[in-house]
């Protein structure tokens, strides 16, 4: 299994072009089922998770074509894809392929608002916390569909003459379940209304994108979103929104070095409750026309506090990463992660560092050190592997992060990103 090899200590100069958004990425492939005509993509980042996705839905019948670089295009930049449901084939996604990633039974939605049935194994993905489905079932059992849970699969059937209309109220935010009830609702009969809905920019893209398609969607970027649903839905060409997490991560690690990083194409809107919070640890940041660039005071990093929160709070998806930077700072700092029960996974490795963290409960205590020391290292989940990337790049000697295959699922490119910028980083294979 490949591994990453570090040696630390090096500031991070340079630039970093940001990578399309996973999470805006696989759900707009996933909105590809909704129509007979093709959905166009452009800046589809080279993941793991994309690619797995792609052979869910050519299971599906979605005939998936890559076309090549235009002229003058750098190297590095997003994919334009096509993604072309001419005919559904299958409405079966298996256990084999929904098992490996928890968004690939999000395809429930678009199958049984077209084909009116749908058996979807019951998801997988990074291990953090039980994620239930409950929220995608009660949203569906509203739109009218039948639902029963039958040897690890659930199997969900429209009444008559496809879903209906009617008001989703969620208890609890949910990104996967707003996009799942999104694109059920665009092709149901009526009216729905999504109540406590995601605000998330991966939903916004992905609700801009059906209306590209011809749904009938207002309160897009709101808690409240409404659909009249439409017959049919026609192709369109859409643009991956910039990856705001890669952002967070590259803006950390540069917090973490000291240097100076233009992260080119990130757009802070989406992520200003994170780009404030670097701003208190000591970090600067200036908005540019071409991205934002990160630069670290000398004053070193200064400890905040952070809950996670929903969008537009400080997202979950970079709790390790500011967990990584905070182990170096001047003071102690109160993590809490309010949306998983159980994504403190990167802890036990990051002491291995020497970081000196206390977790009770939902609660991770992080008293800050001087200098951490590089070690051998194991990658849990996604987000938490690219935490001890981070630490590794401010640690004193060597680091090997093993099992990157999680990384892979997320970050395109992270050591040739890295290493343009200074790092010393390199990928052992085997
Ligand atoms: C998405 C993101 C993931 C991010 C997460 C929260 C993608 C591909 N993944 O995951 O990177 O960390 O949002 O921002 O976009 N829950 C229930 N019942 C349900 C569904 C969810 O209780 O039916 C709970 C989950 O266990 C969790 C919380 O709701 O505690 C939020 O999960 P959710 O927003 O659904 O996360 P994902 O969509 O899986």
């Amino acid at each position: 299994m490949d591994r990453i090899r570090l040696v630390g200590g090096n500031e991070l100069r340079g630039e970093i072009s940001i990578s399309g958004a996973k999470n805006a990425a696989l759900p707009l492939m996933i909105a590809s089922l909704l129509t007979d005509e093709p959905l166009v993509l452009h800046n589809v980042p080279r993941l793991a998770d994309v690619k797995q996705l792609e052979r869910i839905l050519e299971n599906h019948g979605v005939d998936i074509a890559v076309h090549g670089r235009r002229r003058g295009e750098e190297e590095g930049v997003g994919q334009r894809m096509t993604f072309h449901a001419a005919d559904i084939v299958d409405t079966t996604a298996p256990y084999d392929l929904v098992s490996k990633m928890r968004a690939s039974f999000w395809v429930i939605g678009p199958l049984l608002a077209r084909c009116h049935e749908a058996r979807v194994s019951l998801p997988g993905g990074c291990a953090i916390g039980t994620r239930p489905v409950d929220l995608f079932l009660y949203g569906l059992k509203q739109l009218g569909a039948e639902i029963d849970i039958d040897e690890g699969y659930v199997v969900a059937r429209a009444p008559k003459g496809g879903l209906v209309g009617a008001t989703v109220s969620f208890p609890k935010v949910s990104v996967g379940a707003t996009h799942t009830i999104l694109m059920a609702a665009s092709l149901a009969r009526g009216t729905t209304i999504i109540e406590n809905a995601a605000q998330e920019p991966e939903i916004t893209n992905v609700a801009e994108c059906l209306v590209a398609m011809g749904a009938k969607i207002s309160g897009i970027g709101t808690r409240t979103l409404t659909v009249e649903g439409v017959e049919k839905l026609h192709g369109a060409t859409v643009e991956v929104i910039p990856d705001r997490i890669e952002t967070g991560t590259f803006a950390m690690a540069a917090a973490m070095t000291g240097g100076d990083v233009l992260l080119r194409g990130a757009r802070s809107e989406h992520l200003q409750a994170a780009l404030d919070i670097l701003a208190q640890t000591g970090t600067e940041l200036s908005h540019e026309a071409n991205g934002i660039r990160v630069r670290r005071n000398g004053n070193g990093i200064q400890p905040v506090d952070v809950d996670t929160d929903p969008f537009p709070g400080f997202p979950t998806d970079l709790q390790a990463q500011f967990m990584a930077l905070m182990t170096m700072s001047s003071g102690v700092s109160e993590i809490r992660e309010t949306i998983f029960e159980n994504r403190y996974m990167h802890v036990a490795e990051l002491a291995r560092f020497g970081a000196d963290i206390a977790v009770n409960g939902q609660v991770a205590t992080v008293t800050g050190r001087p200098q951490l020391k590089g070690a051998q290292v194991m990658a849990t989940d996604l987000r938490a592997s690219v935490s001890l990337v981070i630490a590794g790049l401010a640690a004193k000697g060597e680091t090997v992060v093993n099992r990157i295959y999680h990384l892979d699922r997320g970050f395109e490119r992270l050591e040739d990103k890295l290493s343009r910028c200074g790092a010393e980083i390199e990928r052992l294979a085997g």
